[in-house]
């Protein structure tokens, strides 16, 4: 099984007009908090998160950081493919991407698609490559064309309030041998809010003295899912970090009484 940390850091807002701490942070993350994969894409910012991951590169070393980078659908054909690869390799300052993901499928051909993610990795460009926002009807296509079954990752939205992959998605990838990564891993301010209302999440919170945030981490490091978040707070990070290290194993039956896991199939969310 390729192999992932338990924990991602994200950088849709990773650029230095709009958020001056993000640089801080993410420096903090890499050096103090043990993380050491960073996920990006060419859309965020129209290449200007790639741009400060570059500097985050510089600051740190390639050998201290792994790299997600995802390539937009119209791109993934003979025509852009390259292009876009290579653009984003400048912009990051580096010769390799760690993994590299279909950001979405749309009218992507998925056999073209996979041929030129093999040939970056036979040029030594990427080290692995996925897709991400696939449901189980696009994996099962993604492995019927040739080269398909070396898709490493699917990046999805999963939280204890979205379950809806534990019922087909999640027990097939887990028979391929193929990892999740959840994506908006804190989800929005008012899913926050709703699971602080639900008393069993309020007393498991105070009984183990860590935030709302720590837990959802948790959860989805539980289920076997590598827990991409982001934060451009120092403080908040402190926080999250405590979620890669809490047991919420004998919380899990309380948790699935305040948060039920799916009893049909939940077509995929995206956010
Ligand atoms: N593949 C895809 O289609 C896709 C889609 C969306 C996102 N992504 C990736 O996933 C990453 C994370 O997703 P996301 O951006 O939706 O973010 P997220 O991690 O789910 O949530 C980020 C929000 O949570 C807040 N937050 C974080 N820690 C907190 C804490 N301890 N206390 C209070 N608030 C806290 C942040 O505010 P503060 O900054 O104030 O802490 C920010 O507003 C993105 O950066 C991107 O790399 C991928």
């Amino acid at each position: 099984m390729f192999s992932l940390p338990k924990a991602v850091v994200g950088t849709t807002q990773f650029w230095y007009g709009t958020n001056p701490d993000l640089f801080e942070t993410m420096l903090f993350a890499v050096q103090e908090g043990g993380i050491n994969l960073i996920d990006t894409a060419e859309m965020y910012g129209d290449g200007r998160c790639e741009e400060a991951v570059g500097e985050l590169i510089r600051t740190v070393g390639r050998n201290s950081l792994c790299i997600t980078d995802k390539i937009l659908p119209e791109h993934a054909n003979s025509r852009d493919f390259f292009a876009s690869l290579d653009r984003s390799l400048t912009l990051l300052g580096t010769d390799y991407i760690d993994l590299y993901l279909l950001h979405w499928r749309e009218d992507a051909d998925l056999a073209e698609m996979c041929s030129l993610m093999e040939e970056a990795r036979t040029a030594g460009k990427i080290r692995e490559w996925g897709v991400s926002n696939f449901d189980t009807a696009d994996m099962e296509d993604l492995l019927s064309v040739k080269y398909g079954e070396n898709c490493r990752v699917n990046q999805i939205f999963y939280n204890p309030l979205h379950r809806g992959i534990e019922f087909d998605l999640m027990p097939w990838q887990k028979e391929k041998d193929i990892r999740l990564m959840s994506y908006s891993t804190l989800d929005r301010k008012a899913a926050r809010s709703t699971l602080l209302e639900k008393e069993e999440i309020r007393s498991i919170l105070e009984t183990e003295h860590i935030p709302v945030e720590a837990l959802m981490l948790a959860f989805n490091i539980h289920h076997d899912v590598c827990a991409l978040f982001q934060t451009k707070s120092v403080t908040h990070l402190k926080d999250n970090l405590k979620g890669l290290t809490f047991d919420i194993s004998p919380y899990m039956e309380i948790i699935d009484r305040a948060c039920p896991p799916p009893s049909a199939k939940v077509p995929m969310e995206k956010r």
